[in-house]
């Protein structure tokens, strides 16, 4: 190897990434020197427990439970201990202390972004994330450096593995949500509370991190719309293949016009996808961001999007970034949040609808569904009934709409729900991707 000037390397957590980091980084140090520049010393590894089992061997001497010293002497700090605190503290520390930071932490970087890229830009450090969204697809650095030249209209995605590996297992096997989930926790994709998946938590972050970069907006986590998938059932999936759809937690970030002012929506749902489309056919545990640019037109990243090990590609690509800067000298590049374009409720979106629903098989039925939808101004595109039992027989009318303003629709199933001819609103689900 070179005679390359070494860095300090500081690893903060050893658990389903951070394992394989410090794996990784071992056994290719010599490689990633020659691509960094630097000779890139792993000084330490800082985790809760001393004794607990990792996913591999790694020298029992690297450890400590001295977060904040092992945080002092780096020149590179990767955080992958993830929640708030003490990521917070402790990055806010490193920074001060004149470190780059990596990290893969998208709950930090979603609520407290701002804090930490204004503490590297006062002191010239960087902040590198690129496995924060969509694990191990480059899609950070897409949107921040090669499109930073265009604008981008649009970013349509699947962003959780966790939730995706649910879903596709539900589509594909008719498996089980609960036994889905279990798999997806052993598997290292989940969260360490998975509600943050199976929630849409995880997702709106992303989405979050996404919206900034991608329209120069810093966006507040709780601007972000947020459904989960726990309301997705077996039949619901069923009912979506028949009318050749596939249903997938979907993040959407884009720029709309609302009463006449620039704006962006930004929102995570479970939401109906034609089967012809490409996202209809992201399985397991990978995510895919389609990015619409006024000049690139559409743009398509696919990969893994969890893992220990995929994950681990991203955050050492950012570390190589890290030692190259902290090499070369110079500021970081900061955050551009300079347009600052205000984000609309979910009220004001518009999208197509399916709305199934129970209701009584008597004459006059279909024309008082069909009632409350025109008064409340949606409009119906398609509507199919099909009728089950003999003695006392129930319709299930399942209605597509045409694109109709969330709040309108909202209003619309709320009549239709107190309505005396509905026995059940089944399920109301958006249509993307047409
Ligand atoms: P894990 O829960 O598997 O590991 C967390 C690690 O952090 C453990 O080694 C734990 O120590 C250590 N740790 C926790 N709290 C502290 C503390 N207070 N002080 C020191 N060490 C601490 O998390 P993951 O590896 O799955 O995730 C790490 C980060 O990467 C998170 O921000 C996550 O959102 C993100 N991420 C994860 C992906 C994945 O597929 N798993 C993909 C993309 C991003 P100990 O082992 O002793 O308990
Ligand atoms: N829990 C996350 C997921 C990990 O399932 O996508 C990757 O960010």
């Amino acid at each position: 190897m070179a005679d390359y000037r070494r860095l300090r390397v500081a690893l903060l957590g050893a658990g389903a990434v951070g394992s394989q980091v410090a794996d990784l980084l071992l056994r290719h140090g010599d490689e990633l020197a020659d691509r960094a520049g630097a000779a890139l010393e792993l000084a330490g590894i800082a985790v809760r427990d001393l004794d607990a089992p990792r996913d591999v061997d790694l020298p029992r001497e690297l450890f400590t439970t001295d977060a904040e010293s092992l945080v002092l002497g780096a020149d590179i700090v990767i955080e992958l201990i993830g929640g708030i605190e003490p990521a917070r503290t402790t990055i806010l520390q490193a920074i001060g202390a004149g470190a780059d930071v990596v990290t893969a932490n998208k709950a930090l970087l979603a609520t407290h972004g701002p804090e930490l890229f204004e503490a590297a830009d006062r002191v010239g450090a960087s902040v590198h994330y690129e496995a924060a969204a969509a694990g191990a697809i480059p899609i950070i650095r897409p949107l921040r450096d090669s499109l930073a030249g265009d604008r981008i209209v649009r970013i349509m995605g699947i962003v959780n593995g966790t939730t995706n590996y649910i879903l596709d297992r539900m589509e594909t096997e008719g498996a089980d949500f609960a036994d889905v989930l279990a798999d997806a926790q052993r598997l290292g994709y989940a969260e360490a509370d998975p509600t943050a998946d199976i929630e849409g938590y995880d997702a709106a972050q992303k989405a979050a991190i996404l919206a900034s970069l991608a329209f120069h907006t810093a966006v507040p986590l709780d601007a972000v719309h947020r459904e989960g998938i726990t309301s997705v059932t077996a039949s619901m999936i069923e009912e979506a293949r028949a009318a050749g759809l596939v249903i997938k937690l979907l993040a959407v970030c884009e720029r709309v016009v609302v009463e006449g002012t620039e704006s962006i929506s930004v929102r995570v749902y479970p939401a109906l996808v034609p089967q012809s489309h490409p996202l209809a056919s992201v399985h397991g545990a990978n995510n895919a961001v389609f990015v619409e640019a006024e000049a690139a037109g559409s743009l398509m990243f696919y990969g893994a999007g969890a893992g220990g090990v995929q994950t681990a590609s991203a955050v050492l690509g950012d570390v190589v970034s890290a030692a190259r800067r902290h090499i070369a000298g110079g500021v970081g590049v900061g955050e551009s949040t300079r347009a600052n374009l205000p984000v609309v409720p979910i009220g004001f979106v518009t999208t197509r609808y399916q709305i199934t629903l129970e209701v009584a098989d008597a004459p006059g039925v279909l024309a008082t569904v069909a009632g409350i939808l025109s008064d409340g101004d949606v409009s119906v595109a398609t509507i199919v009934q099909t009728v089950e039992g003999e003695e006392e027989p129930t319709a299930r009318l399942i209605i597509g709409t045409h694109r109709a303003a969330d709040r309108a629709l909202s209003a619309a199933v709320d009549t239709l729900a107190a309505s005396a001819v509905v026995e059940r609103v089944v399920s109301v689900l958006r249509v993307e991707g047409e």
